[in-house]
């Protein structure tokens, strides 16, 4: 047992579940192996506890590296902020230009407001947009974080969130008053949606813009029409595909404008900054309710939001990230081919991923991050592209998953895949550890 794994039994004996974050959980990729902790980490490539190198093609800090790992510019904007004090009494005032600037690339929107989660920045979307509408129903489609008024969904049905990410989320500790303030939606549904806004007194619709698959042609447009119809408030959570296919939210790629949209992920590369958008008349309505908290101020996430947007910018980093996810994505289904496998692929093309069909698919996943972790990959079945993911990187993850893809196919003609199993097969969504 490597360091890491050592470490994290202790974690689990000391911190709740182990850690913060479920996606960063080793049981999540390779129960019992999975190197767990880093020491370092540069680029695409990450160091753990025993001084190995091994190069990311997983979630890159759950998507929030778009730049890699360590960015030059952005962490000396960071150190600037560190040797000139990052906290006072006084406002950081990169705070101010941080909200121009995202409103210069959201031309639709007029104001903004800070927070340092995703979830949070979530929360207080929903408030705001609650206290604008004055109604409390809310529909979703899509993850939006861990606060009650999400889990709430999960309520009256234990099953209603499984389509929407994270399958298995249980709502114990939410009060049971919230049941009934919030509804799914499926993606591409709009005759839902609409069935929803008719049987319910909703006031705000929440989305994310896409995550598996692209929106039918006219879905985006139909959710606005329905929206200003009914005077609902439209938001877009953009936390996860915000600049990953434009400079700025996946929206603007689809010309259909919110009433809200919040942003997270890589907006600091790596450094905690979210953002709330909105129209004036909405975004103002945070002034009627009490919205406020001492660490949303801090100067580090403005500053390197900054530097974030400065260097995307210089470096198209959208289009950048989205060929190479394109690319991943075409080799993953000839690799496939090659091998006679069949695979789904879905996903924004800079957060992309496969599937295999089947009883064996977490089988084949976990021994997917097994082999690979061996040949110094951190894998499984999905990547978040980094601009650090050059062609020669990706040329060397395909030579190390090929042998492993003929492994699975071995499997498929009758190998006994937990002959090739290691230890335990991953887990694929929320559960108790210990
Ligand atoms: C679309 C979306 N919204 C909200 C969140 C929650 O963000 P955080 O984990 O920073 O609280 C996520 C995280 O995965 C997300 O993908």
């Amino acid at each position: 047992m490597g360091k890491g794994q050592e470490l994290w039994q202790r974690a689990k004996r000391r911190i709740a579940g182990g850690n913060m974050l479920l996606s960063k959980r080793p049981e999540m990729f390779l129960p019992e192996r999975w190197p767990a902790y880093f020491s370092r980490a540069k680029g695409c490539r990450v160091w753990d506890l025993d001084g190995r190198e091994l190069i990311d093609m997983a979630i890159m800090g759950v998507g929030t590296n778009l730049l890699g790992y360590g960015h030059e510019a952005v962490d000396a904007a960071v150190r600037r902020v560190v040797d000139a004090g990052n906290m006072s009494t006084l406002n950081a005032p990169e705070e101010v230009e941080l909200a121009e600037r995202l409103i210069d690339l959201h031309p639709w929107a007029e104001m903004a407001r800070f927070a340092r989660t995703g979830g949070e920045a979530n929360a207080v979307a929903i408030r705001i947009a609650r206290a604008a509408s004055g109604r409390d129903g809310v529909a979703i489609c899509g993850y939006h974080g861990w606060h009650d008024w999400y889990l709430a969904t999960n309520l009256a049905n234990a099953e209603a969130l499984d389509g929407h990410l994270l399958p298995g989320l249980d709502p114990a500790g939410v009060p049971i008053n919230l049941g009934g303030t919030v509804f799914p939606f499926a993606y591409n549904d709009l005759d839902h949606l609409t069935r929803l806004v008719g049987e319910h007194d909703i006031g705000v619709i929440k989305m994310e813009v896409a995550r598996s698959v692209a929106p039918a042609p006219g879905f985006l447009e139909g959710v606005r029409r329905l929206a200003d119809r009914n005077g609902i408030v439209l938001i877009f959570d953009e936390c996860t595909s915000g600049f990953r296919q434009s400079f700025g939210g996946l929206h603007k790629l689809y010309g259909v404008a919110p009433d809200m949209a919040v942003f997270g992920k890589a907006l600091g590369n790596g450094y905690a900054v979210t953002a709330v958008i909105g129209r004036a008349a909405v975004m103002q309505a945070a002034q009627s309710t009490f919205i406020s908290s001492t660490f949303w101020t801090e100067r580090i996430g403005s500053a390197a939001a900054l530097a974030t947007l400065d260097a995307m910018e210089a470096l198209a980093s959208w289009d950048k990230v989205t060929a190479t996810g394109r690319a991943i994505t075409s080799r993953w289904e000839a690799l496939a081919a090659k091998h006679g496998l069949a695979i789904t692929t879905s996903g924004l093309p800079a957060l992309t991923g496969f599937a295999f069909d089947g009883a064996d698919a977490p089988g084949y996943r976990t021994l997917i991050t097994q082999e690979m972790l061996k040949s110094g990959y951190l894998a499984a079945t999905s990547v978040y592209v980094s601009t650090a993911h050059t062609d020669d990187v990706v040329d060397g993850y395909f030579e190390a998953l090929d042998p492993v893809f003929g492994l699975i196919a071995e499997c498929e003609n009758g190998r006994d895949l937990s002959s090739v199993l290691e230890g335990p097969v991953c887990h694929s969504g929320f559960s108790r550890l210990n």
